[in-house]
């Protein structure tokens, strides 16, 4: 059986008080407890929000971590450090850091090395542009962002990755990918991942779901047989919203 996930990304959302009530406020809710619930906040809030969530089954990711291990490298945050405050998760290659901090495939597959060192389960997006879409050239995208990122992982490591399909498109957008789009893709995902690593792994790894995803259309998308739950941006920020969908499995 697949791990069902909703992870809630809150983006360069809240200060330090309101992240703490949005945690609180989840942490009280009446959410699904068979599904794996994981929270991301931005940095400065990670140590008070796994406190705050400590003996919950709540999990605390990161938005992102350094390539490097340690060092000169003024701003940046290591795996090491994040593992330090009890972070769990960490998102790698979320598209507005391709698209705005110009994250590479290659800079992707370092991090996910640094994330795997220290014991951080990566949460990794893929998903193409609008233009991709168009042009019908959306399975390329995708494929050249799994292989380049993830194809040099033992299959013991590849185990552990989460991956999530964000079509560029729907993040933020209003406009989610319908069922059949939802699926086509995540089933490919699947598929490409059984070729390189065998049925058994591609068939034990989560594929979320994000773009658009709420409490109105979460259902829809968790029933279809690949898609394991969800990566949601705008409605985790509302602990009512982020609770339904964990609660639409
Ligand atoms: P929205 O749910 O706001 O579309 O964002 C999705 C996302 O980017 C999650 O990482």
């Amino acid at each position: 059986m697949r791990k069902k996930i909703v992870a809630g990304n809150w983006k360069m959302n809240t200060d330090l008080n309101q992240a703490l009530d949005l945690a609180r406020e989840i942490r009280l809710s009446n959410y699904d407890k068979s599904a794996t619930l994981i929270i991301i906040p931005p940095f400065p809030f990670l140590y008070s929000i796994v406190e705050a969530t400590n003996n919950s089954v709540i999990q605390v990711g990161a938005q992102n971590c350094s390539k490097n291990k340690n060092g000169a490298f003024t701003g940046e945050v290591s795996a090491e450090m994040l593992n330090s405050v009890g972070v769990k998760y960490v998102i790698v290659g979320h598209s507005e850091r391709r698209t705005y901090f110009k994250e590479t495939n290659q800079e992707l597959a370092e991090k996910i090395k640094e994330c795997l060192s220290n014991k951080l389960i990566p949460i990794y997006c893929c998903g193409e542009l609008l233009e991709d879409r168009t042009n019908e050239n959306h399975f390329e995208v995708v494929k050249t962002q799994l292989s380049e990122a993830l194809f040099h992982l033992s299959p013991d490591q590849m185990k552990g990755i989460i991956i999530a399909y964000e079509p560029v498109w729907a993040i933020g957008t209003g406009v989610t990918a319908s069922p059949e789009q939802a699926q086509e893709m995540h089933q490919y995902i699947r598929q490409f991942i059984a070729k390189k690593f065998g049925d058994t792994i591609a068939n034990s790894i989560s594929i979320l779901y994000g773009g658009s995803c709420n409490a109105a259309n979460a259902k829809e998308l968790f029933a279809l047989p690949d898609v394991d739950g969800g990566l949601i941006g705008g409605a985790s920020l509302k602990a009512v919203d982020f609770v339904a969908i964990s609660n639409s499995f």
